[in-house]
């Protein structure tokens, strides 16, 4: 018998406020023309004035709630990845734990950037299979407007905000790839490249910083990398791209998307696309296109699904579960 990390619910939460393409034509040298042909995205939402991070991340929590069934207090762990938490400490997943009632787990952030949510999720199998906790919420929860140039159009057009959560309990599966839950994991970083992708504050410099990145280069690794850790990640569960129902990749950019499906050997009918609705919400992303995935009726229980994501870091990783 092997220890399987099932989903049991998944919910997100948007906010209000969408900005258009549109909107940025206004103030910066740009167009909408120019932002969806270079990245796909045609929207994005931001949160409002003041609403934080912990804050949406509590909501898409509940929403995760309801659909499993469950109260914040049946919770053991809550794995929270973001690099935009409310405070310096204490992390946002202790606060998510109070928000929803819960005394009696633990709770901490994981930071790995665009990559988080798929260190989360690594991270929160390790502590099922390992019996360190029956269940665990994980999210991604991230406010990116908060760390924008808004007067550098290479990058302030790409970010939004948004939070998903995943609730996993242990199951007993048979340990073959039929298995429900999570069943393959691959993490990888490598910090020679922090320069592409950084933000340029924290408590080094006493200010938040703003986000600074080389779109190109960082392009340029995302679709090797990527490709790469799907396959590994499906490799080592003697899999192929021929298995997987439905790819669910970091929402960065369609031609990122499109070009590490294509490496992979997957068709764009098999990948949920959600960057043209909610731009790049870094460890947000995933959590989110797996809740539309599912509320709109692509991913269904049994599917096999492959989530892949890059980030400042540079981090990257993937993670195979049978839904
Ligand atoms: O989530 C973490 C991982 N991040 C990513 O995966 C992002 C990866 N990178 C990308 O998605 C793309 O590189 C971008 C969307 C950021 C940029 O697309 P690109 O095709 O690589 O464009 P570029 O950076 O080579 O810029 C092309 C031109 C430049 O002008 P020149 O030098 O050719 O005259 C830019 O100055 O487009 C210009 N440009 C813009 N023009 C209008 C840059 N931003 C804008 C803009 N509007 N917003």
């Amino acid at each position: 018998m092997t220890l399987r990390a099932v989903v049991k619910g998944i919910g997100h939460y948007l906010p209000e406020r969408i900005v258009p393409n549109s909107e940025f034509e206004q103030t910066l040298d740009t167009s909408d023309e120019w932002i969806k042909s270079r990245s796909g995205i045609e929207r994005r939402h931001f949160a409002a004035e003041g609403q934080t991070t912990s804050e949406m991340a509590t909501l898409a929590a509940v929403a995760a709630l309801d659909m499993a069934g469950m109260q914040g207090s049946d919770i053991d762990a809550i794995v929270l990845a973001t690099s935009t938490a409310d405070m310096t400490f204490p992390s946002a997943a202790t606060m998510v734990q109070h928000a929803i009632g819960n005394t009696t787990g633990y709770a901490f952030d994981v930071q790995a950037v665009c990559a988080g949510f798929v260190y989360a999720l690594s991270t929160a199998n390790a502590l099922i299979t390992s019996g360190q906790a029956k269940t665990v919420m994980v999210i991604g929860a991230e406010t990116f407007s908060k760390i924008m140039d808004w007067t550098d159009r290479s990058t302030c057009v790409l970010f939004g905000d948004g939070a998903g959560a995943l609730i996993l309990a242990a199951e007993d599966g048979s340990g073959s790839s039929d298995d429900r839950g999570i069943l393959s994991t691959d993490l990888n970083s490598d910090g020679r490249y922090k320069h592409l992708l950084y933000v340029d504050g924290g408590v080094a410099t006493l200010n938040t910083g703003m986000l600074r990145m080389e779109g190109k280069e960082v392009f340029r690794h995302a679709v090797e990398k990527l490709a790469a850790t799907a396959d590994k990640a499906l490799h080592k569960i003697g899999l192929t791209a021929d298995d997987v129902d439905w790819v669910v990749p970091h929402q960065a950019n369609i031609r990122i998307i499109q070009a590490t499906a294509k490496k992979l050997g997957v068709g764009m009918d098999r990948v949920v696309v959600t960057v043209q609705d909610h731009g790049n919400t870094s460890a947000a992303s995933i959590p989110l296109a797996l809740s539309v995935g599912v509320a709109n009726g692509q991913i269904k229980q049994g599917d096999l699904v492959v989530t892949e994501a890059i980030g400042g870091g540079l981090a990257w990783g993937s993670v195979v579960l049978r839904w």
